[in-house]
């Protein structure tokens, strides 16, 4: 993917795949291609080579409403529109109020919303800045509950928030959406370390794809080192968290009637792509 006909490839050689209802976090440094893998998904930008299958539908062959729909992002920055809390929450009136006060509910505000003279149809003014940047995004949170989407993304959604706002966002995620395929780009690795994968994206490639556990466990990982580098002193806590997530995958794979992959399929899942295959690639 590009973004100008002339410039240079922002994603090259991601491969993976996901499974239906399965927790992705994805790290990478600042321009490493987080959010343009986002934007591809969304065919904000349309890739010029290779392709993405959603369901078994190819991206491109998806009605942009359709796809759209599907899909539900919640950026860094939560946008709320100058328009009343139904609005913002069901802006296509698809949903009824005891949906939208469910929504609410589970995010917290319903009290705040109870206490405006018209409620649900009460209008938020200056686009939400009379509300803290932790309640906007718990709106944004909530647009996504009414919404039901089949792929959340969340593009550093919590970087605006404090740690306990943070937690509370990671609660709601794992209460509200437990079929939903999330794709998570995080800003503090603790709230991924739970998640079922991580992909490690450097300079526009998915570099890494693995369970938590096994990329903190590999010394030799670039994951391992982004700990090291950035978060060393909670390594011990995040291998803990990541950990535990694995006991209780487990526990519950062995009581599901349907198995996942095992760890030994994870090859299938991910084909790295060698430095000797760049030139080909690039070429094209
Ligand atoms: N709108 C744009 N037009 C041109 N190039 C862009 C655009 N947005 C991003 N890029 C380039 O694409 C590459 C990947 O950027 P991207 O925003 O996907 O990275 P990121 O991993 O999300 O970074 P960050 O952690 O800072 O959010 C970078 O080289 C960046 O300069
Ligand atoms: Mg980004």
């Amino acid at each position: 993917m590009r973004y100008h006909r002339f410039g240079h490839n922002v994603l090259r050689h991601v491969n993976f795949f996901v499974q239906p209802g399965q927790k992705v976090g994805v790290v990478g440094r600042t321009g490493s291609g987080k959010s343009s893998l986002v934007m591809a998904l969304e065919r904000l930008v349309e890739s010029h080579h290779g392709k993405i299958v959603l369901d078994g539908m190819d991206l491109n062959s998806t009605g942009l409403h359709d796809l759209r729909r599907g899909i539900c992002v919640i950026p860094q920055e939560p946008v709320i529109f100058s328009y009343t809390v139904r609005e913002n929450l069901d802006p296509y009136h698809e949903h009824t109020d005891e949906e939208i006060w469910y929504a609410l509910n589970q995010v917290k505000l319903d009290t705040i919303i109870e206490a405006l003279p018209k409620k649900l149809d009460d209008y938020i003014p200056m686009r939400g800045q009379t509300y803290s940047v932790g309640q906007r995004q718990l709106f944004c949170i909530a647009r996504a509950i009414v919404r039901k989407p089949y792929i959340l993304v969340l593009d550093e959604a919590s970087a605006s928030v404090d740690l306990y706002t943070d937690r509370v966002i990671q609660g709601i995620i794992k209460k509200c959406f437990p079929r939903t395929t999330v794709l998570a780009i995080a800003h503090r690795l603790e709230t991924i370390m739970d998640y079922d994968l991580i992909m490690v994206m450097e300079n526009g490639w998915l570099k890494e794809y693995d369970r938590p556990l096994t990329l903190l466990k590999n010394e030799k990982s670039m994951f391992h080192n982004l700990v090291h580098q950035h978060e060393a002193e909670q390594y011990n806590k995040l291998l803990t968290i990541a950990q535990k997530a694995d006991e209780e995958r487990q526990e519950k794979q062995k009581s599901s009637p349907v198995r996942r992959r095992s760890a030994s399929s994870m090859d299938q899942m991910f084909k790295p792509v060698e430095e000797h295959e760049l030139g080909k690639e690039e070429s094209r």
